[in-house]
Order: C-alpha cells, then structure tokens, then sequence
C-alpha cells in the first residue's frame, strides 16, 4: 500500500497585501490563527510528516503553535517564492512516494477535498491540482487546460489579456509524486513577472518533459479562497462562523439573527440555549436551556443551565451556576464565581470573587476580591474597597444570610459575621460578629425653614 503523503505548510511569505506587524498566518479567524486551521484540516486525513515552511516572525508562528505535537518547521530565510518554500523542506522530504502542499491561507480546506485531491492523483500522473472556477478569479493563478489535464499555471501578473479572461484557478493546493516534484523544482528560475521561484512553474515542466498533471476541480469554489488581504479575512472569516453557526442551529441552538452571532469553535452549546443578535462568544460553555440576550460578549466562561445573561454584559473568566441571573450591562471580571440562583444586576461589576447560592447584588456595585456566602443581599451602590492606597489587594468576607443595606462600603480586609445586617450607608472597617447589627453614619440634623432663609439672603 502506498504511504500516506508528506505534507508541505507554505506559511514564510511576508503578507505585504495585509499591511501589518503580524505574520500572516497568525491573524485569526473565528478567533484561531489561519495557520492553525489548515493544521486542524492536513491532522484529519492520512499523512506523512508535516513541515511548515516559515520565515517572517518564524519565533512568534512556532511559540504560538506549541498545542501542535509533531511538527517539522523550516525555515525560508528569504521569501522568494513558493517554490523556493518547498525547496527548503526538499532535505526532509522523500520518504514517502508524494507530497502534499497546501497554503498556510487557504482555510476553507475541507478533509473530503484533500482526500479526492490524494485519490484522484492516479498512478499515471506526476500532480494533481486543486482548481477552482471563481467569477472573479483576479489575484490567483489561472490553469491553462489541455483538454482534460492541465498544460500549466499562469500568475496574474504574467497573463496575457486572454489568459486573465480564464475563470479556473488555481487553489494553491498540490499533489506531487516526490521525484517528479524534485526534478521539477530544480529547472525553477525566477523568471517572471515578481522574479520569484514559483512553484507553480513546476506544472508546465513536468508536462513539457511528458509528464501529466490531473485537476481536480472543487465543488464548493469558496474552498479555493485564499486570504490576502483584510477584506478576505472578513469574507472568510464571515463564511466560517456561518458555517459554524448553522452547526449550532443543527444542534438545537436558537440563534435569533445568525448573521450577527458571533462564536468560536472552542465553544460548546447546550440545547436550547437561546442567543440574541451582536453577541459574541469564545472558548466558552453555555449548558442547555440558558438565554443570552443582545449584544453580550463572553470569554473563557462556563455558564450554567437555565441562567439569563441581559443585554450588554461582558463576561471573562468566570464560571456562572445554574438559574444565575446577570445584568442588563454587568461587568464579570477574571475569576468570578456565581453559585445557583444568584442574581447580579445591572451596573454590578465582580472580579475574583465567589458569590453563593441564591446571593444578589441587583445594583451599581464593584465587588472584588470578596467571598460571599449563601443568601446574602448586597444593596444599591454595595463597594469593596480592596486596595490599600495602591500597595496591596485585600479579601472582604460576607457569611451567609447578611443583609447589606445600601451605599455600604466594606474596607478590606474586613468580614462580616452570618446573619448579620449592614445599616444603609455604612463604612465598615472592622471585623463584625454574626448576627450583629454595624451602623457608622453621622446622625441626621434637620433645620426647619433654614433653606428658605438661606434664598432670602436673611
Ligand atoms: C499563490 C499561487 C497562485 C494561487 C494562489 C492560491 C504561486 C506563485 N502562486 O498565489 O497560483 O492561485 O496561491 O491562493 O504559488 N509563501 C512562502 N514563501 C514565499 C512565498 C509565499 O512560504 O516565498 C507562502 C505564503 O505564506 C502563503 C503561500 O505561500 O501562505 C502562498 O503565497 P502567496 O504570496 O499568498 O501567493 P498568492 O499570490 O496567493
Ligand atoms: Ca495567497
């Protein structure tokens, strides 16, 4: 049985079309690197070695890359070409009998693809191509046919008129038998238009030289879109979540306006869940049965069964119990913790606090680095003051049952006793044992008539 092919990750080039500091491969799509993608798609089929071919900001493409076990990066000092790419893995290549080459931004590649791509090269033919028909093929290589096999690419840059009128391109993605690739390689000249090695002129040689070189048309050309620029990225950043959102509709999922929905594939769903427009949502869990309404944003956060997250909240990093109710516009910063039936109301900020069973802050409060127990109340305008003229951060504690009455400020550390009651406006600054009653404001002086007095100027 033939080996499964080498494959080769063509992902050095400088992106100059995308105008910016990060390698290309790098920018994200549906909140994962593009090059991590095509990894997610050569890792499905059969394979060989996987050689990635870097070059510009090799050290941040591989510290990024560390998930992926079992990679072999080269490195492409200068860009000078695609062919020259593949050159530079050429020394750990030739073990197995082909090669597969793919281009770090072509993301839409599906398994199924590369597995007609790698059966379709039948023993007679030195490559099979990866074409596409595209309305508007500008940018990409065009496939000079003959008849049913093709005679060669042609880049834009070098086509003439009539061959730019030609609307099958080429996909970037290849099938070499591994001697044949070799041999092809080694007549390139950068002889053309960008005076660069292009891999693509390995096709005309091997069919000069009487070798034949198959296409294997996609049936889905939105396969074929490579990203070159940011407008590519949007479009294929837009038919990636789509795909991904009708999953989720598959599945059970209520997405009210799925063009306006925005959620990575690290996500999990449960049934049920119901998910208003503008949300967006990443490496997250949200149990079956929960709503989440317009316009919130959640990051690394497990969210319960049946909870509700009102409009306009910003969630990261907490986990979110079952019936727990959030917002509208609440703030849960890295390391919030909400037990069932919480409710957090609007304008409530928490960070690296736990929040007990049944407990709730329904309005204007920042409560950080604070424990609170079961069935606890904190009222309007509720502040942990936890940070001692900017040296250190300290932990408020509130047991179970304590009833906070509002505009109450906890001066940490401080902790307050179960069961007890916090009077409206108070400033507590020392410990307070259960079931106690703390009050700390001046007494309430009334001067009658003194503000008419005062108008009148008497
Ligand atoms: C390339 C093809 C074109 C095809 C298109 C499909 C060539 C000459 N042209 O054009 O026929 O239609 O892809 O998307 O191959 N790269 C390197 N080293 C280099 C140059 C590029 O590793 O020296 C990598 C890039 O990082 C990229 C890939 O090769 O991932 C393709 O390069 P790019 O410059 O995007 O080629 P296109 O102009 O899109
Ligand atoms: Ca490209």
């Amino acid at each position: 049985m033939e080996l499964a092919p080498d494959v080769v990750i063509l992902a050095a080039g400088r992106g100059k079309r995308m105008c910016s500091e990060i390698p290309k491969v790098l920018h994200p799509v549906l909140g994962q690197p593009m090059l991590h993608h095509v990894l997610d798609v050569v890792s499905a089929i059969p394979h060989g070695a996987i050689l990635v071919v870097i070059g510009h900001g090799a050290d941040r493409v591989m510290a990024e890359s560390k998930p992926y076990q079992g990679i072999q990066w080269v490195e492409q000092s200068e860009p000078l070409g695609t062919g020259h790419a593949v050159l530079q893995a050429r020394p750990l290549l030739g073990k197995g009998r082909s090669v597969l080459i793919v281009c770090g931004d072509v993301i839409l590649l599906s398994p199924p693809t590369l597995g007609r791509l790698i059966a379709e090269r039948t023993d007679g033919a030195s490559a099979a191509v990866l074409t596409a028909r595209l309305e508007s093929p500008t940018g990409y290589g065009r496939i000079i046919r003959d008849g049913e096999f093709i005679r060669a690419i042609r880049e834009e840059k070098d086509c003439s008129t009539r061959e730019k009128e030609i609307l099958e391109v080429n996909a970037g993605i290849y099938l070499f038998e591994t001697q044949a690739l070799f041999k092809a390689l080694d007549a390139l000249t950068p002889n053309n238009a960008q005076k660069e090695y292009y891999l693509t002129d390995t096709i005309a040689f091997l069919t000069e030289t009487g070798c034949r070189v198959v296409p294997v048309r996609l049936d889905d050309p939105t396969e074929a879109l490579g990203i070159n620029d940011r407008a590519a990225l949007a479009q294929v950043g837009q038919i990636l979540r789509k795909r991904n959102n009708e999953r989720w509709m598959a599945a059970g999922v209520t997405l009210e306006d799925p063009d306006n929905i925005w959620i990575d594939h690290r996500t999990r769903i449960g049934a049920d869940v119901r998910i208003e427009t503008g949300c967006r949502i990443q490496e997250s869990t949200i149990s079956s049965g929960t709503s989440i309404e317009s316009g919130c944003r959640i990051i690394r956060c497990s969210i319960g069964m049946n909870s509700t997250i009102r409009q306009g909240s910003y969630l990261t990093d907490s986990r979110l119990g079952d019936e727990v109710t959030v917002g509208p516009y609440a703030h849960l910063r890295p390391g919030s913790s909400l037990g069932d039936r919480a409710k957090i109301g609007n304008f409530v900020e928490i960070k690296n606090s736990s929040f007990g069973e049944d407990s709730k802050a329904s309005h204007l409060s920042y409560i950080g680095d604070a424990t609170i127990g079961k069935m606890v109340n904190l009222g309007c305008g509720f502040i942990t003051c936890n940070y001692d003229g900017g040296k250190q951060k300290h932990t408020t504690r509130i047991g179970d049952g304590v009833f906070v009455g509002s505009d109450s400020q906890m001066v940490a550390p401080v902790e307050i006793g179960a069961g007890s009651y916090v009077a409206s406006g108070t400033t507590v600054t020392h410990d307070v044992p259960e079931n106690s009653l703390v009050l700390s404001r001046g007494r309430q002086i009334t001067k009658a008539g003194y503000a008419r007095k005062y108008r009148k100027g008497e």
